[in-house]
């Protein structure tokens, strides 16, 4: 890649560039010692970039890929293997690999000493447009995704998006889901010129990849613990969150992207009953997302359940199920309530 950009977050810089940019960031931050963080596909297609860009005592540590690992074990290991290679306080964790990676990684060394540096290297779509930017850290627990973690900023972000070359497409158009999210809520251009698109991989990642971290970028800048702005980023989640936890590890099980363009679909529909975007724009909405993801109309668990797991989402308060809707399409507003009737009827306009 020949050109390089940057955009500027709290506190750190995001690169977007070829991975060899690593060398710069090292010989910048001289850490003690050098730790890398893989899963088994990144070290298979990932890491040898890097590898030569690093110094040679560098530590790798593997762990086994999949939201399955995210959890207290796979962090007691990292740690044990930070702690067993004589990782001190000047040493630097780089997380090559997707959220899960970068989430569990991050957390590892936001805690490890009360925190070490670390450098996010996102290898997903969506990893590279969403995960890796804003300082969420964590792991599952007990079953809840996302229940223990930090708020903790990398020394940088560095994105190659090469890496997304290996990327398979399922994986592929899991992250592409949140671009789409960020073009409904931040910026209609986008959404107008990526509505055209038949093919995702014909895209141009570099560009797509830039105009979706300036957006999720400065949505986090301006609201970084969430206690406003940043709420619009759960567009499609309030619905989808719930339908992808009901459906986890059953036969019809979606993949996140998945059950947020289903979660998108039917919450532009209540952004129409709000009388915030009319029902043609709803309409195509739906077909844009039915196009790319296909109609999961039969895997749609009951509209009681879907409401009942909603309620017991750690993001609600006091019992009330809080919307982030499409105020216009490429603007969202937040905070809006939504009643039980109205959430059937969305999901009857997904399923119809
Ligand atoms: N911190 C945040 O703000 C935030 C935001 C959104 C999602 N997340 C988290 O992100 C996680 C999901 O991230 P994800 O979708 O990247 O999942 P993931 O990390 O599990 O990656 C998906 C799969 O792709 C493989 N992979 C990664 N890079 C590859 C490459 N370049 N080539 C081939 N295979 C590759 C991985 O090994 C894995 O099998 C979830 O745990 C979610 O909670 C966090
Ligand atoms: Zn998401």
């Amino acid at each position: 890649m020949n050109q390089q950009q940057i955009i500027h977050s709290t506190d750190y810089d995001i690169h977007i560039t070829s991975s060899s940019y690593i060398a710069d960031e090292i010989n910048r931050c001289k850490p003690s010692k050098v730790f890398v963080l893989v899963d088994t596909h990144t070290e298979q297609y990932c890491l040898f970039n890097i590898l030569e860009h690093l110094p040679e005592n560098t530590i790798i540590i593997h762990i086994d890929a999949g939201e399955l690992n995210k959890n207290i074990g796979t962090t007691a290991f990292v740690w044990r293997s930070l702690l067993q290679n004589g990782a001190d306080r000047h040493s630097i964790l780089i997380n090559l690999g997707g959220g899960v990676v970068g989430d569990l990684g991050g957390f590892c060394a936001g805690t490890y000493m009360r925190g070490i540096r670390f450098i996010q290297m996102p290898t997903t779509l969506l990893s590279q447009v969403d995960s890796s930017v804003g300082g969420k850290l964590g792991i599952d627990f007990e079953g809840v995704k996302n229940i223990v973690g930090v708020f903790q900023y990398p020394l940088s972000v560095i994105i190659d998006p090469l890496f997304l070359k290996s990327l398979p497409y399922k994986q592929l158009i899991n992250g592409y889901a949140e671009v789409l999210k960020h073009a409904l809520i931040a910026d209609k251009d986008m959404w107008n010129e990526l509505k055209e698109v038949k093919d995702i991989t014909t895209l141009d990642f570099v560009d797509i990849i830039y105009r979706n971290v300036t957006i999720k970028n400065e949505v986090v800048k301006a609201d970084p613990k969430e206690q406003g702005l940043r709420k619009i980023l759960n567009f499609g989640h309030t619905i989808g969150h719930s339908i992808e936890s009901i459906l986890l590890g059953t036969d019809e099980e979606l993949l996140h992207g998945e059950a947020i363009a289903v979660g998108m679909v039917c919450e532009a529909y209540l952004a129409h009953v709000k009388g915030f975007i009319s029902l043609e724009e709803a309409k195509e909405i739906k077909t844009i997302f039915l196009a790319l993801y296909g109609h999961k109309y039969k895997s749609i668990p009951s509209a009681e359940e879907i409401i009942s797991t909603m309620l017991h989402d750690k993001k609600n308060k006091g019992g009330m199920i809080m919307f982030s809707l499409l105020e216009s399409v490429g603007k969202a507003n937040y905070d809006i309530e939504v009643s039980n009737e109205d959430i059937k009827e969305a999901l009857a306009f997904y399923k119809k």
